[in-house]
């Protein structure tokens, strides 16, 4: 990686701002968490810190308040859940306090007062509309609670916001903390160097959102498998009828460039050879198996991969040496239509060769619902930022970082 990290960093009696991505799932009300992996997933950044003596300064934002104080999105559950995290970690009591307020007298005075080797969580940074739109006066006033700068909100990378970039115009170093180096260094690794076969599969309801993935991927993989509901508009494209099944008509034209580039350049592009077909939109639903080259039944809609695409992709997946995942195979909070999306996360499990990388979002969801995610080599903490490095994007939080 050509950018600073904290481990280039004398952190010593340092005071840190550390920008981390604790947007997590709430409950309803916004009073419980109901995932917490976004905060595990920066404990060894803030142990790194708290071990060399820095006190740190956190700072994230939560869901979307559109600029004002709203007690939903208080960062508050999220104080008393890193504290016991942390005690974990640490095996003993880290001091956590909290500021009301991300800028102004409760942050600078709760700041200055912060002793090395305890932590200050601020208050959402999004109750201030300057967050988002990246307002240099507010990104200064974040930059004057601390001495160093330091990213590990992979998740928000791909925010040009005041924490996550304009910040670092006004406080420097500005370095990448480990969480963000790691998803750096696996993510890129996959896109730079990967070890061949390298077969990525992606999947997901839509195209819509993939088709920069899909297209950055063809000039990458060996094989590309689709899976999910996007795979009923590619197969539309290869001229077979879906009945009901999700299609993207003003997407079949992209479906069919899609698969003539992956003619032309030699990747081989798998799509599934058989379905599993509901008659509605449902957990119980009727359901028949079906081979993917013949026109659906009007009525009936795919919602899952048939047993011969898992064999198929299983085959593929064990001879795999880099494997990148992205998007369910089926609709898998219905247990009926998960058969293919947890077949293909325990494929990936099997194969203890490759490097498995699974990229954000539902498949994460995915391979803990299947058990094997300890199996994983890396599981991405982002999903928008994962979906913008795999379209070969630069990210504005990592581009706005120190170099070496
Ligand atoms: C995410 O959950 O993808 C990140 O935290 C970014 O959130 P945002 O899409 O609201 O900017």
């Amino acid at each position: 990686m050509s950018k600073l990290s904290i481990r280039d960093l004398d952190l010593a009696d340092k005071r840190l701002f550390v920008r981390v991505d604790f947007n997590v799932p709430l409950t309803e009300d916004g009073s419980t968490i109901t995932d917490d992996t976004r905060i595990r997933a920066t404990l060894p950044t803030l142990r790194y810190a708290l071990e060399r003596n820095a006190s740190l300064v956190l700072a994230s934002h939560l869901g979307r308040p559109k600029g004002k104080p709203n007690p939903k999105y208080s960062l508050r559950p999220v104080e008393a859940r890193l504290r016991e995290l942390l005690a974990a970690e640490m095996g003993r009591n880290v001091p956590v306090f909290f500021a009301s307020d991300c800028i102004g007298d409760p942050a600078s005075r709760a700041a200055a007062a912060l002793p090395p080797g305890q932590v200050l969580l601020l208050e959402n940074l999004r109750f201030h509309a300057e967050e988002e739109a990246n307002d240099p006066g507010f990104s200064q006033q974040l930059a004057s609670l601390a001495q160093v700068y330091v990213n590990d909100a992979f998740g928000s990378a791909h925010r040009a916001h005041a924490s996550t970039e304009g910040i670092t115009h006004f406080l420097q170093p500005a370095a990448a903390g480990l969480l963000m180096e790691k998803e750096l260094t696996y993510l890129g690794k996959a896109l730079e160097s990967p070890e061949k076969p390298f077969v990525a599969i992606i999947g997901g309801s839509k195209i819509s959102g993939k088709i920069d993935v899909i297209d950055n991927l063809l000039d990458k993989v060996d094989t590309l498998v689709i899976v999910g509901g996007m795979a009923y508009t590619f197969q539309r494209a290869l001229g077979v009828t879906t009945g009901k099944s999700l299609v993207e008509e003003d997407k079949i034209e992209v479906a069919r460039e899609a698969l003539a580039k992956a003619q032309a350049k030699g990747v081989q592009l798998l799509l599934p050879v058989d379905n599993v077909l509901a008659d509605s939109f449902s957990p119980d639903a009727n359901t028949q198996p079906w081979d993917s080259s013949i026109n659906f039944p009007a009525d009936w809609q795919g919602l899952d991969i048939g047993p011969k695409t898992i064999e198929k992709i299983s085959a593929i997946v064990a001879q795999a040496r880099t494997i990148l995942w992205n998007g369910p195979a089926g609709v898998f909070e219905f247990p009926r239509f998960a058969v293919g999306t947890n077949a293909i996360a325990r494929a990936i499990a099997a194969n203890t060769a490759a490097t498995s990388i699974i990229g954000g979002g539902d498949s994460v969801s995915a391979v803990n619902q299947a058990g094997v995610a300890d199996k994983m080599t890396h599981i991405s903490t982002g999903g928008g930022a994962s979906l913008e490095f795999l379209e070969g994007k630069k990210l504005p939080g990592v581009e706005a970082l120190t170099e070496k």
